[in-house]
């Protein structure tokens, strides 16, 4: 599955539409049902209005009615190990858990596999 997960987020980098930082970006999620949602970074010619590849997967793991992520994969061709932005780790942890595991990649796969707890210690939250 691990391998899945990989190639899944290397397929999304190669239609990523990254004219502008010639940096594509995969990300693929693997859901606790066992379904695969991958996701590349859309750039726009106004820069604020691009989004993550990250952001791309969660639209499509959501549209199909899932909201539980097992694991994440990150892949940038041009990455020694890819890390979610910031605002990524917030999104993926609305729908992981702190022990989520997230796999950093570089070209030739996984780098390192970090947790969600790890990339985001202090998530936002409300409690109440
Ligand atoms: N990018 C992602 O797609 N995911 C990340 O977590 C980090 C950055 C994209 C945004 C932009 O299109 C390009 O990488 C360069 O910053």
């Amino acid at each position: 599955m691990r391998d899945k997960l990989f190639e899944a987020a290397r397929a999304a980098a190669k239609i990523a539409h990254a004219p502008y930082s010639q940096y594509p970006v995969g990300a693929a999620i693997l859901t606790e049902a066992g379904h695969v949602h991958s996701g590349c970074n859309i750039e726009n010619v106004s820069s604020p209005e691009g989004w993550c590849a990250e952001t791309s997967a969660i639209a499509h793991m959501v549209m199909n009615g899932e909201h539980d992520i097992a694991e994440v994969c990150v892949f940038a061709e041009k990455a020694t190990r890819a890390t979610p932005c910031g605002g990524c780790r917030q999104r993926l942890m609305e729908f992981g858990k702190r022990d989520t595991p997230v796999h950093l990649c570089d070209a030739n796969g996984i780098v390192e596999t970090v947790t969600l707890g790890d990339l985001l210690p202090a998530a936002f939250e409300i409690v109440e």
